[in-house]
């Protein structure tokens, strides 16, 4: 970090991020690949400068750090206030930038092992408001982290409607914007919008980061320029992403949490301090995807989590509500045989529940079906396998002992009555008795059976969150996030070693924020596999392999009703946190082969298919076939993934580059499931590629699968 008169630069192992001071203005003049100290900076000021009359003339056009409302900005805002005179118009002076430890953020979860933060200063003379910006860096990665704070220094009330956790301004216009979108079952399918002029909004108010967009979002910079800019936040509830570009060839990215309906108020020498922000430049998109991963992996998940992620078998696919003790253990039996390493009872277990009407929240062992859930993870125990539970702790059914001894503890405006959704309300988890008793419950979970993992859902979005004029609207959502987080960490403080995976309806809730607790997240309810290419594609452009669980399910799928084979299947399940979800009991012995030699490779592989650097070679959205290749840090072992998505007769070209491998090294090409083994150079690997189309199986009576034709290389430096 260099800090002098007039600059202000930021270092990444990569990449250099400088502000430029005018007299009391601070605007962002570079932020790319990274420059010397030496660099004279003087040419990085802005040509709109040279042309500027006024203040007012340089809000408008320059790179500003920061921006509000009313004193000549006419773009987007970061920050808005109602003054207590009842006014909107703030003007920010910069005043200081200095080294900062790196703040905690008041009831949220942000990124550890920072290596230097810097704080930039700004008041509002009038009205007594103070705002710190703080940007993070770290040794390992080019990510920064960003967040913001406002400080009520007068004696006055103010209240607070919208403040970014992160603006950056940068040059030039038409950028193509890339969003990660969907709905249930068909999270993260890419979106593309190429922004000339206007404004660019996605964001949810769902009460969770959501299946309907997600809050990462990549930005490719105009050709001239080159490049890419990343962003995401570690926060699990609404947000808001905006990128506006004007006719003066500017573009301006907010990040932040959701601000429809919010009104906090800050009373005199109050603060309020943003979630995290992260953003990110990039030469290639790899460099996007490694850099997050590297940020994920390093700084957002617990260190204790970095080791081996177990295999589990799941029943839900196979069973619903409908399994007994008896079956449970013929699973177990099963999973065991094939190598699996942990046994994961689904939804059903609890209370009366049946089917999805009843009994959330009534968090008891229904004996009659697990003949005892102590001695039934006793059992799988005795079978070599770990056990794992379901729980969906957020929610309550309107039948169930909860709900009837404690309607109040439903989130509703009492004007109203509450909206069902699959059967279920919301508890209002922002009450400290609601917190409670489901601490009481998870303690009692805990001594009864001692799951290693549990399986956290929540299935349906927040809604009736605005019953109380404090709590109203986004604010609820920060307050929400806040008690889930705090549950979470309460649960994890009592028990370190616990392994929760997150749920919601699948990927509904897939956020830095929550990854900070739960190192993986169930990417999708959506197990085919041709479906799954597009969602973990998606998925691992901005979240690493490790947080993404993957499991190999039935052959015709329970959703899609589509037909697959079990290699496709595998390869795609390759690509996560592996495990299996259909019904194993029912598998003939061939098929119990395979899966065993499957799990085998997958466990052989398990570091460098989780924890290696990841190479989006061919994307899904733009060709028929996608590759995707893992690759350790030394070079030495990787994987290579080839997902064929039509059938194109009578091509020619049928070889697959691959990326990531030493050009200078040799390495032995085994085709997973074949024979077929090549040496190649790592420079052939990487520049030309391997012809392999004659590798794809057919099937006995000579034809290809119609609907994806995978093949798994395993590559080993000789
Ligand atoms: C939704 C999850 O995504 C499924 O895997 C399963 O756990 C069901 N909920 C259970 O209700």
């Amino acid at each position: 970090m260099q800090i002098t008169e007039r600059f202000i630069k930021l270092d990444t192992p990569r990449t250099s991020l400088i502000f430029r001071r005018y007299d009391e203005l601070l605007e962002t003049v570079y932020y790319g690949q990274r420059v010397p100290d030496a660099e004279d900076f003087d040419i990085l000021s802005s040509h709109k400068h040279k042309y500027a009359h006024s203040c007012i003339d340089d809000i408008v056009a320059a790179n500003m750090t920061f921006s509000c409302y009313g004193m000549g900005n006419d773009r987007k805002f970061s920050l808005s206030v109602k003054n207590h005179d009842g006014g909107y118009a703030n003007n920010f002076l910069f005043v200081r930038a200095e080294r900062a430890e790196k703040p905690d953020i008041d009831g949220l979860p942000s990124s550890d092992g920072a290596a230097e933060t810097l704080v930039l200063v700004y008041e509002d003379r009038v009205y007594g408001l103070e705002l710190r910006q703080y940007y993070s860096v770290f040794d390992d990665t080019d990510a920064v982290a960003v967040s913001t704070r406002l400080i009520n220094r007068s004696e006055h009330a103010v209240v607070l409607r919208s403040l970014a956790s992160c603006q950056l301004d940068v040059d030039g216009s038409g950028y193509e914007i890339f969003s990660y979108c969907g709905t249930w079952a068909r999270e993260r399918y890419r979106s593309r919008t190429v922004l000339h002029t206007g404004a660019f909004e996605q964001g949810t108010c769902r009460g969770s980061s959501s299946h309907a967009v997600n809050p990462f979002l990549l930005l490719r910079r105009p050709a001239r320029m080159g490049g890419y800019l990343a962003f995401n936040l570690v926060y699990s509830g609404n947000h808001r992403e905006c990128v506006e570009s004007t006719a003066m060839h500017t573009t301006r990215i907010l990040i932040g949490m959701g601000d429809s309906c919010l009104e906090i108020p800050l009373g005199g020498g109050e603060r309020f301090h943003t979630p995290e922000a992260v953003m990110l430049f990039g030469k290639h998109r790899r460099d996007i995807a490694q850099q997050m991963h590297r940020f994920v992996n390093g700084h957002i998940v617990p260190r204790r989590y970095r080791g081996e992620r177990p295999v589990a078998v799941n029943i839900w696919e196979a069973c619903g509500f409908d399994f007994d003790r008896e079956k449970v253990l013929a699973f177990a039996d099963r999973a065991a045989s094939v190598g699996a390493e942990l046994l994961v009872v689904d939804d059903g277990w609890f209370g009366r529940r049946n089917d999805p009407t009843s009994s959330l929240g009534d968090w008891t062992d229904n004996e009659q079906k697990t003949g005892g859930l102590r001695s039934l993870a006793e059992a799988v125990r005795a079978k070599g396998l770990r056990f794992g539970i379901w729980i969906e702790p957020e929610m309550v059914s309107p039948d169930s002992d909860l709900y009837r001894a404690h309607p109040e503890y439903v989130l509703r405006n009492p004007a109203r009555s509450p909206i069902l959704m699959r059967d279920q309300l919301v508890l209002d988890l922002v009450r400290p008795e609601v917190s409670d008793y489901l601490f009481g419950c998870i303690e009692r979970l805990m001594d009864l059976c001692s799951p290693e993992y549990i399986k956290w859902d929540f299935n349906r979005v927040i809604t009736d969150a605005y019953h109380a004029p404090t709590l109203a609207g986004d604010a609820y959502s920060l307050q929400y996030c806040k008690a889930l987080y705090a549950l979470l960490d309460r649960v994890l403080t009592r028990w370190p070693h616990l392994l929760i995976e997150s749920c919601a309806a699948g990927g509904g809730r897939y956020d830095l924020g929550i990854l900070r607790y739960t190192p993986q997240v169930w990417t999708s309810d959506m197990t085919d596999p041709v479906e799954r290419a597009h969602i973990q594609e998606g998925t691992l452009i901005a979240y690493p392999q490790s947080t993404m669980s993957a499991h190999v399910a039935s052959e015709v799928c329970v959703k899609t009703g589509r037909r697959t084979r079990l290699c496709d299947r595998f390869a795609l399940a390759l690509e996560g946190v592996f495990g299996l979800e259909y019904d194993i009991t029912q598998c003939r012995q061939e098929e119990l082969d395979e899966l065993r030699a499957q799990i085998a490779f997958y466990k052989n592989y398990r570091d460098v298919l989780l924890y290696g650097d990841y190479y989006p070679v061919e994307s899904a959205e733009e060709g028929e076939t996608a590759v995707r290749v893992v690759v350790s840090a030394d070079k030495s072992r990787a994987v290579a993934e080839i997902f064929k998505l039509k059938q194109v007769f009578n091509r020619e070209q049928n070889r697959y580059r691959l990326e990531g491998l030493n050009d200078e090294a040799t390495y032995r090409v085994r085709i997973y499931g074949q024979e077929r083994e090549f040496r190649a150079s790592g420079r052939l690997l990487n520049s030309y590629g391997l012809e392999l189309d004659a590798y794809f199986l057919k099937d006995r009576s000579g034809v290809y699968s119609n609907e994806i034709n995978t093949l798994v290389l395993a590559i080993e430096r000789c």
